[in-house]
């Protein structure tokens, strides 16, 4: 298996690729497709990488990148749902110890769900799992949360609140 790269230099390329990929791209769901594959593709060790949007009483899945995912998850449901409720990060080392854990693709073994904010509300969830036990860690979270919140400056969100029926 390929090497993790958890080196200053590593997180900091990844932002500098986000920032030339928004460029002047406004279009959230665009900006959304490319944050879930460069995630996907520069993170180690990562088998899935994507988003999930607050639509009444579910989380619906948005653009993402690995294996078909649950379309579906309630919102008090799964590591994803328990992100929604404690409205900050959750980090699960094992998945298959997670009581409520939905399992999407069998060879996910720890997971990491960030909030995903718009005006100061939980809008979704950003959810990326990994192979490996233990992958994840506050630092990555953090850093995740800060390229969200990126993603949410450079682009237009009004229209997608209205789309998903969010409750704002
Ligand atoms: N494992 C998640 C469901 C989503 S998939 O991992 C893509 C959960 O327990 O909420």
């Amino acid at each position: 298996m390929q090497e993790l790269d958890l080196s200053l230099n590593h997180y900091l390329a990844i932002k500098e690729k986000l920032e030339n990929i928004l460029g002047d791209e406004k279009n959230f769901i665009t900006n959304a497709s490319n944050f879930a594959s460069l995630i996907f593709h520069n993170l180690n060790g990562v088998n899935w990488a994507g988003f999930y949007f607050i639509s009444n009483e579910n989380l619906v899945l948005g653009p993402f990148q690995g294996k078909i995912a649950c379309t579906r998850i309630p919102i008090s449901e799964g590591v994803c749902g328990s992100c929604v409720k404690a409205k900050k990060a959750v980090i699960v080392p094992d998945v298959h110890k997670f009581p409520g854990y939905i399992p999407c693709d069998p060879s996910a073994n720890s997971e990491m769900v960030i909030p995903v904010i718009y005006k100061n509300k939980i809008i979704g969830v950003f959810d990326i799992d990994s192979p490996i036990y233990n992958r994840f860690n506050e630092m990555e979270a953090e850093f995740i949360s800060s390229l969200l919140e990126i993603l949410m400056k450079s682009s237009s969100v009004d229209s997608i609140i209205t789309y998903y029926e969010l409750h704002n």
